[in-house]
């Protein structure tokens, strides 16, 4: 008879215990691996960051300095700078917080700029600021005033306006682009004339004096938010849209004769200044000109971004744009743009800045 084989146990509980081990093991490896990642790198820089140091100690118990630490790693950008950054930055008197958001977010070069500055405690505040640049810091240091909030000096600085108006001007090299900006340092060539420019019908534009015209993709809009508005019983209409740099030659040159140089800066622009060359402006009138207590004024700011348009010139912004508050005054930039000014609150100025001529990652 033949013998039966006798089970290898031995064998089988060392299989599972293996599997058992593997099956425990798996999840703890799993969910520590960060972990387990970054222990090379404490030890690196152990002995000579104290700040890089004090994030890792606060890691498992701090959540903030958990994800500066994953933010350096993730970037590669740990590895990259030397210890005598993080120690010089530290000596100048940059807070652990100002040196954690610098080694993620500058590159080597703005670390060294940053050193060799001389240290202020507002640059603190200022480097935070998404469009702050590193050319201009002195700029920054020269406009700031006691009055105004950091944040507004930056942005003024980054649109020139630490300078004279109608100085150091820049040309607009995109005017067909629904978000070209416009000021009193961009300016539009004098022979630009967009290439889409329609007649505006009498039903949406005074068009007694002369025809009005605009954009078409800025004209089907506009036409859609009057009907909009009228549909609640509000009306208002164009009275004045696409303006030639003859034209507004004519206009600015009538209110400086009228009212002399200042009034005139204030709400006319120079040829080559205005937005209303662009085809994308209009000046609105319901029988007067829209002026801020008028109910088409509220309805404009609640409903106009859902239509791409926007005030340009509110009171809150005269600092922003240089001209006096022009409550009939919008513009044309598409429904995504408008949209996410209105979301932020914030002006077409600093959308601009912000989105638009943003420098490359720092
Ligand atoms: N009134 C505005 C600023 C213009 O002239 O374009
Ligand atoms: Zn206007």
């Amino acid at each position: 008879m033949k013998k039966k084989k006798k089970p290898n146990y031995k064998l089988m509980r060392t299989i599972a215990k293996t599997i058992l081990i593997i099956l425990i093991l798996t999840p703890i490896i799993y969910f520590n691996r960060i972990r387990i990642i970054h222990v090379p790198l404490q030890i690196k820089y152990h002995k000579y960051s104290d700040v890089v140091n004090s994030l890792f100690d606060a890691k498992y118990t701090n959540k903030e300095a958990s994800n500066t630490l994953d933010k350096l790693i993730k970037k590669e950008k740990i590895n990259s700078f030397t210890d005598d950054y993080i120690v010089s930055l530290k000596d100048k008197g940059y807070s652990k917080n100002t040196i954690s958001y610098v080694l993620i977010n500058f590159k080597p070069g703005d670390i060294k700029s940053l050193i060799n500055s001389k240290y202020d405690k507002d640059i603190e505040t200022m480097i935070k600021i998404s469009y702050f640049d590193y050319n201009n810091y002195d700029r920054y240091l020269n406009y700031r005033k006691d009055t105004e909030d950091i944040k507004r000096t930056v942005l003024k600085v980054q649109l020139d306006l630490d300078k004279d108006s109608y100085s150091d001007t820049v040309e607009e090299t995109n005017p067909d682009s629904l978000t070209a900006l416009i000021s009193k340092h961009r300016y539009i060539n004098e022979d630009y004339e967009p290439s889409d420019l329609v007649d505006m019908s009498d039903d949406y534009a005074n068009n007694y004096y002369r025809q009005m015209q605009l954009r078409t993709e800025a004209y089907e809009s506009f036409k859609k938010m009057v009907d909009a508005a009228r549909e609640e019983r509000l009306n208002f209409y164009a009275e004045s849209g696409y303006r030639t740099f003859k034209f507004q030659k004519q206009l600015y040159n009538n209110y400086v004769n009228n009212n002399g140089y200042a009034k005139a800066n204030l709400y006319a622009a120079r040829a080559g200044f205005s937005e209303h060359q662009l085809g994308t402006a209009v000046d609105l009138a319901n029988i007067y000109t829209i002026d801020e207590t008028d109910a088409e004024y509220e309805w404009i700011m609640n409903n106009g971004y859902k239509y791409g348009w926007i005030f340009r010139y509110t009171e809150e912004w005269t600092d922003l744009t240089g001209f006096a508050k022009e409550p009939w005054h919008i513009r044309y930039v598409g429904v995504d743009v408008a949209t996410k000014m209105h979301d932020e609150k914030i002006s077409f100025e600093e959308y601009w800045i912000k989105y638009v001529n943003k420098k490359e990652a720092k």
